[in-house]
């Protein structure tokens, strides 16, 4: 099985066993980290070009990391920098990309974007984030729980708060291709697109999974393994601040919330967290949180990542 060449866009275009393969790299290559090879050349002489539109701390940073320590190069640009930033079209920009670099990771607004410059890239086109998924982030999150939990299969994840943002829509599909339950607490008009539900939907009927959608949070919670949540207002959404805030306040964790949880529930966020709104200060600071070994494998799964596709 390989991946190789592959565009990394949404987790809907990868099967299962694709997924489970990234996992494995994954464990391999953070053991090795672990015993002390820091740099494994995999990726000797190649460069990855990142394009931001909008800001990132771990995505950047672990992705720049990864690919040192795979031996390659990388390029960071902001996105207006570029002749983008101009009106130059994406799609001419991945072409003459395709003509210096091995592979593109870009964060964008508009998902669109990403597949445009999929079609005109010869390089595997990495989603960094946009308006819709962030797959690399909720495949390195698969890692965590495994190495957590040591299983994925049968366990209950409950995301709770925007359910209809980039990383609970990519939470939705990692976990319905690979057998976790996963309950999404939200209100209505915060669930995941339909589109996306149909997808999990399939996935879920051929891995076992559970799909739920709950209203109510403390119901949502009732023998949770991990409890997922992430910022009410996502890069973009800053004029709808004062809407979300209210209609979601109610999704809080807090450590009422997790105390109705099985006694060893974990506690996940994608960072970077807004205190006191999507989560407490004891909550993310307590004993149910793993966010920083969260956040650190995402150097390990980008390096299984990077090294797979390019
Ligand atoms: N979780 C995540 O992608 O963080 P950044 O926005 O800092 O990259
Ligand atoms: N949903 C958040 C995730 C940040 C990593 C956002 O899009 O801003």
């Amino acid at each position: 099985m390989s991946i190789r060449g592959k565009h990394f866009l949404w987790l809907g275009d990868f099967t299962s066993e694709e997924l489970e393969l990234i996992l494995k790299k994954a464990k391999e290559l953070k053991l090795r980290y672990y015993a002390g090879e820091k740099i494994i050349p995999l990726l000797k002489g190649k460069t990855l070009v990142m394009i931001f539109q909008k800001p990132s701390t771990r995505t950047r940073i672990s992705f720049e990391v990864a690919m040192k320590q795979l031996g390659g190069f990388t390029i960071s640009l902001n996105w207006y920098e570029m002749q983008l930033g101009r009106g130059e079209t994406v799609a001419d920009t991945a072409r003459t990309l395709s003509r210096y670099v091995d592979g593109i990771v870009a964060r964008v607004y508009n998902h669109k974007d990403l597949e445009e410059m999929a079609k005109h890239s010869n390089v595997p086109v990495i989603n960094g984030l946009s308006d819709l998924f962030h797959p690399v982030q909720a495949i390195s999150d698969m890692f965590t729980i495994l190495e957590k939990k040591g299983r994925l299969q049968g366990l209950k994840l409950v995301f709770l708060g925007d359910g209809g943002n980039n990383v609970a829509q990519s939470l939705l599909i990692a976990s319905t291709k690979l057998g976790l339950n996963i309950t999404i607490a939200s209100p209505v008009k915060y669930r995941p697109r339909q589109e996306v539900i149909k997808i999990a939907e399939e996935a879920a009927q051929e891995s076992g999974a559970e799909i739920v959608f709950e209203e109510v949070p403390e119901k949502a919670v009732e023998n949770a393994d991990i409890i997922y949540t992430d910022v009410w207002v996502s890069i973009g959404q800053e004029k709808e601040a004062k809407e979300r805030v209210k209609d979601l306040s109610k999704y809080q964790v807090n450590v009422s919330l997790v105390k109705k949880a099985k006694k060893d529930v974990i506690f996940m966020h994608c960072l970077p967290a807004h205190r006191g709104q999507e989560v407490t200060d004891e909550v993310i600071d307590g004993p149910w949180s793993i966010v920083w070994d969260q956040a650190e494998n995402r150097l390990h799964v980008q390096k299984a990542i990077l090294s797979l596709l390019l």
